[in-house]
């Protein structure tokens, strides 16, 4: 059909069921790999959006199709998806659990502390939503890590001024984590990543659930961290701040060090 001009020239146009989109959207969100290489060798636009702003990789990743995913972003689709989503790629793969996608997405460069434009009721709080605080609640382990890794803000409480304004007490990731009960091991990793123990002032509230991570948290008021674990955060922040959080690996010091600022076990030794 993309040989004949009549056809050719509608490749971008918007039209078909549901939520009107391009013949990309379309071959996309059924993981149509090979469509999708004819339409992007044919001229279709990599960010094209639909009637709602979502771009064909915003698609790929809410089907779920990495195959896809890295087609796109290897043909220089943006990893954030269209400003004027109310979602972002990387909220829709940290909130699904799919980490290959996340990790492609991040790879690429997407913002890991990606804003939600959407408003989540709690309990008693309204919050804003990240990526960090999605993977948490939906109890996506490996996600979680992989955005603190990422360097994404381990205080992270929303970063649309006007959406804060609008909440009374905005809540960290922390915070959250204990309201809903995400286990011990979400709290030790906000703790590692430098979350400001501090913050959460909820904890004496009898609505808190665990108790063994609100001992941690606790523990870890009256103990300051070692120097080497202020030492780790201070190059994360550092290189997170001038882009190159991605770049830890090839830095020029010893394995063990790049080791250690990347959380991995130390090997055990052979003796
Ligand atoms: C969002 O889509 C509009 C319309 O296609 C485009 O003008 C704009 O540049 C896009 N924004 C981003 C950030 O991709
Ligand atoms: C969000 O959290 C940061 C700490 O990371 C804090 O400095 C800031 O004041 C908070 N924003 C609001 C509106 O509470």
């Amino acid at each position: 059909m993309l040989c004949q001009e009549i056809y050719r020239k509608v490749i971008n146009c918007r039209g078909g069921w549901g939520i009107a989109g391009t013949p990309l959207h379309a071959a996309v969100s059924k993981g149509h790999l090979s469509c999708l290489q004819v339409l992007l060798a044919h001229g279709a636009l990599v960010d094209c959006i639909d009637v709602k702003a979502q771009t064909p990789l915003f698609a790929a990743v809410r089907g779920k199709y990495l195959d896809c995913v890295l087609a796109l972003l290897g043909a220089g689709a943006n990893p954030n998806g269209n400003s004027s989503n109310n979602c972002s790629p990387v909220l829709t793969a940290a909130r699904e659990g799919d980490v290959e996608i996340l990790k492609e997405l991040l790879k690429h460069g997407a913002e890991v502390n990606s804003r939600s434009k959407v408003l989540l009721w709690t309990s008693s709080a309204r919050v804003s939503s990240g990526p960090l605080y999605l993977a948490a609640v939906y109890g996506h382990m490996e996600c979680f890590k992989l955005l603190l890794l990422y360097g994404a803000d381990p205080d992270y409480n929303g970063t649309d001024a006007k959406l804060l304004s609008s909440i009374k007490h905005p809540k960290t990731v922390l915070e959250m984590c204990l309201r809903h009960g995400c286990g011990v091991e979400y709290i030790q990793l906000l703790i590692d990543f430098g979350a400001n123990v501090y913050l959460p002032t909820l904890i004496i509230e009898k609505s808190t659930k665990q108790n063994e991570a609100v001992e941690l948290l606790l523990r870890e008021r009256g103990n300051p961290k070692a120097l080497m674990s202020q030492c780790r955060l201070a190059v994360r922040r550092y290189l997170k701040k001038i882009n190159k959080i991605h770049c830890i690996d090839q830095l020029d010091m010893p394995t063990s060090l790049i080791n250690f600022l990347q959380y991995k076990p130390a090997p055990a030794t052979v003796l």
